[in-house]
């Protein structure tokens, strides 16, 4: 199993909302993003600019305790939480898998707590802290075995 790695640098909390935005447009129904990357990283400034590239422009907020929140965009929003979250058994993964299969993009902060409940085709972001307003944003596919070796930037 292979992986395609995008990389960007933000330099600021609007930077990282426009590129969510952008990413936001892109993504469709079903489509499951898991978030990485430690406190303050700016994994919900991210979603912040995904829910508003995917037509919801109310506010977004932590579901730290709630674990998930549901937003109605242009299509259902789901924003997970795992960072509270103690431990998944087998029967509660079930559920988390159904609500993350359901229509709708599914958005997971702390993704990486419980990383086998993401599908394979999940896209993973993980958000690293480089300075007080600098922040490094890596986007990971996992693909297929396929001959992928060559790649440019035009
Ligand atoms: N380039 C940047 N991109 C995103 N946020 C930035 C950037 N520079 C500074 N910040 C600040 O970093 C903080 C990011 O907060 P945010 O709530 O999005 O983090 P988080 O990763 O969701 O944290 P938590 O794990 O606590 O949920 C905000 O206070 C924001 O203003
Ligand atoms: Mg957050």
């Amino acid at each position: 199993m292979k992986q395609l790695l995008v990389e960007a640098i933000s330099d600021s909390e609007e930077q990282t909302i426009r590129f969510g935005e952008r990413l936001g447009s892109a993504l469709r129904s079903a489509s499951v993003v898991g978030l990485t990357g430690p406190m303050g990283a700016g994994k919900t400034r991210l979603v912040q600019g995904i829910a508003q590239g995917s037509g919801y422009s109310g506010r977004i907020r932590s579901p730290s305790f709630a674990l998930l929140h549901l937003y109605q965009g242009r299509i259902p929003l789901r924003h997970f939480d795992f960072y509270r979250l103690d431990a998944i058994d087998e029967g509660t993964a079930g559920e988390w898998e159904e609500e993350m299969d359901r229509e709708g993009l599914s958005l997971i902060e702390w993704a990486d707590r419980f990383p086998k409940i993401l599908p394979d085709e999940a896209l993973w972001i993980d958000l690293s802290t480089e300075s007080a307003t600098r922040r490094r944003i890596t986007l990971r596919l996992r693909l297929p075995t396929c001959h992928l070796d060559h790649w440019r930037l035009l």
